[in-house]
């Protein structure tokens, strides 16, 4: 009876990285994937055809954007967030555990939960873990996020150990309070900042009770990337092998592949569509910004090696032209470009894995792409 379930197909043989698939009630995800992000039921500019088009096989949304507005109980009565939003495919919300502190104002964490207000209309509001699920049971997500804390980096190592005790007790409370485990998979998500035992000990905790995935958080928080694959060195083997591993709001290139060498086998992060509306895009040669002057003339493609929409029908001149009059389509094409690029480098990086030669795709793809300082 779980909803959610992992399917190892095979392990490189050069790297360790994981093949995989994860099974949910609207379909399989090949892993590792990267998830785009449709914070408010869209990801922005692109319509669920578009997205099919390039292959995305999930996408995330979240709890603290939904519930504030329209509100879950509109959404549960709309037949839920897959129905509301037109996407059949799988669907993973967070919990708000992460939005409630990076966006609203005046915060309050007790044992009981968070109390918050509003950042659209400075509403008072509460979230706790009972009313997370509540939520993401209304919206019917095939994967729900446990409530959590974030913890801030830098911080105490005396906040940030009992920060992930009251997560573990949340998370546990989650479980207790969950409606749907028939249908809705719920990860718990392991914190405990930069230090070592604390994060053993969250994954101890947290796997000592039976979710059917778990998720690395509290990273991507302005720690040097080192320190992040520092981590998942020492956090990643402590998660079960039998179920997949989420490494969240992480979507650099350069991270992504060194996650999957890691081990992790889900990503999602608003990198390639928010840097697209500025006009940045991804190339195999690197970040390309588009809006520069000098491609004023250059009427070939974004990236001479892409195969998506964008870049077979669209000039460089053209986008630029666009994005320079505040034209939407402008936006809808770097976004499409962006978001082809990513899901193509997990196609490629599935592909290293099938044929055992993960670091040697590390390398060849570093030398051509140089590092993504982001
Ligand atoms: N997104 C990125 N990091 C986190 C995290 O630590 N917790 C949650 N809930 N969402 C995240
Ligand atoms: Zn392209």
């Amino acid at each position: 009876m779980t909803a959610v379930k992992y399917e190892l197909i095979k392990v490189c043989k050069q790297s360790g990285a994981r093949l995989g698939r994860v099974h949910t009630p609207h379909g399989v995800i090949e892993t590792p994937a990267f998830m785009p992000v449709g914070t408010q039921a869209t990801v922005k500019t692109m319509s669920p055809e578009e997205l099919k088009t390039m292959d995305a096989h999930i996408i995330l949304s979240n709890t603290y954007h939904l519930f504030l507005r329209p509100g879950h109980d509109i959404i549960g009565r709309a037949g839920g967030l897959h129905k509301f939003m037109n996407w059949d495919r799988p669907i993973l919300t967070d919990s708000g555990g992460f939005q409630v502190f990076s966006l609203s104002d005046m915060r309050k964490i007790t044992e009981e939960g968070v109390q918050f207000r509003s950042h659209l209309n400075g509403d008072k509001l509460f979230l706790s873990p009972e009313k997370a699920m509540e939520i993401q049971n209304a919206l019917g997500s095939d994967i729900m996020m446990a409530f959590d804390e974030c913890p801030p980096y830098p911080a105490e190592y005396d906040y940030v150990k009992k920060s992930l005790e009251r997560t573990t007790r949340w998370a546990e409370r989650c479980l207790n309070s969950h409606a749907r485990p028939h249908d809705q998979g719920l990860f718990a998500i392991v914190q405990g900042g930069m230090h070592k035992d604390l994060r053993i000990q969250s994954a101890k905790d947290l796997t000592s009770m039976d979710f059917p995935g778990y998720a690395i958080g509290g990273l991507s928080v302005g720690e040097p990337k080192h320190l992040m694959y520092d981590v998942l060195d020492y956090t990643v083997p402590e998660l079960p092998a039998g179920k997949p591993r989420y490494l969240m709001g992480v979507g650099s290139p350069d991270a992504l592949i060194e996650g999957s060498i890691r081990g992790v086998d889900m990503f999602d992060c608003v990198l390639p569509t928010r840097i697209a509306r500025n006009g940045t895009t991804m190339t195999s040669q690197g970040r390309l910004v588009v809006r520069n002057a000098k491609y004023a003339e250059d009427f070939g493609p974004l990236d001479p090696e892409c195969s998506c929409y964008t870049c077979q029908n669209y000039s460089r001149a053209y986008i630029r032209h666009l994005l320079k009059a505040d034209e939407t389509f402008g936006i809808r094409l770097t976004t499409y470009h962006n978001l082809h690029f990513l899901l193509q480098l997990m196609r490629d990086v599935r592909q290293a894995i099938m044929e055992d030669r993960l670091l040697d795709f590390r390398d060849d793809f570093f030398t051509k792409y140089g590092l993504f300082d982001n």
